[in-house]
């Protein structure tokens, strides 16, 4: 068995927060997060972005989206080059609540890895088939496709820069995560199929698992020979419960 990568758990904290919210989970997260012994990244709503700043470090800030474009006549969009500027490091690319409520395709996806990379931003770029496509065997096809147009477009050296995130769109929110059996075998193609390019890179290729991962769950998720940490939704609300994702991570 090969070294593992060193975990990244990122908090996806969706459309949640306000000023005052925000102020207590750092102050409950950061005193405990110094013997973290992975990477921790905190995306967080756009307008909450300059506010953060560097105040949840050594968490890392990220966004949740970011423009295919890089500026002009685009209202309410938001370029990369905007989000590096208040400090983001990081961005979520691709998440399926911006697949299916925005109608992102693989193509706008892709577009948007491209332009977080040239704007020196690390993409976390999400991936995952829904219940109908599991149920109907499709699972392998679904993902492969969404991944093989990323590759296209940043390659499995861009790629690497940021990370892939595998979330089963049947389990985020619902309470219902894969099993850490069915989540390590589409990590396990995930990379293989990147290794098809470029061995080196899908060897230092972080595969982050989201959807429904809690405190109860992690251990077992995160002890996958292909699962390097994990995306995390409802479960990093709760200060402490992100806390004791982190902790999991300790590989
Ligand atoms: P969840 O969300 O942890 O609430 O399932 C994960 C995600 O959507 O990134």
């Amino acid at each position: 068995m090969t070294a593992k990568r060193r975990a990244l758990v990122a908090a996806n904290w969706k459309m949640n927060g306000s000023l005052s919210a925000n102020a207590d989970w750092a102050a409950a997260f950061v005193p405990k997060a110094a013997d973290l012994r992975c990477d921790v990244v905190v995306c967080a709503p756009f307008v909450y972005l300059c506010t953060l700043g560097r105040s949840l470090a050594p968490a890392e800030l990220g966004a949740q989206d970011v423009s295919e474009r890089t500026a002009g006549a685009f209202t309410g969009d938001v370029s990369g080059e905007m989000l590096a500027d208040v400090g983001c490091r990081w961005v979520i690319v691709g998440h399926s609540e911006r697949r299916q409520l925005h109608g992102e395709s693989d193509a706008v996806v892709a577009a948007k890895a491209a332009r977080a990379l040239q704007a020196g931003l690390r993409p976390i770029v999400c991936v995952g088939e829904t219940l109908e496509q599991r149920e109907a065997g499709r699972t392998d096809a679904v993902v492969s496709a969404q991944l093989a147009a990323v590759l296209d477009a940043i390659g499995p050296e861009g790629l690497s820069r940021g990370a892939l995130a595998y979330e089963p769109v049947w389990a985020i929110g619902t309470g219902r995560n894969a099993t850490p059996a069915q989540a390590q075998d589409v990590h396990g193609a995930l990379r293989a199929q990147v290794a098809r390019q470029d061995p080196s890179a899908a060897a230092g290729l972080r595969i982050l698992y989201g959807g429904s991962v809690k405190p109860a769950n992690a251990v077992e998720l995160f002890s996958q020979q292909d699962i390097d940490g994990g995306l995390i939704g409802g479960a990093s609300l709760s200060p402490a419960d992100f806390l004791a994702i982190c902790a999991a991570a300790r590989i």
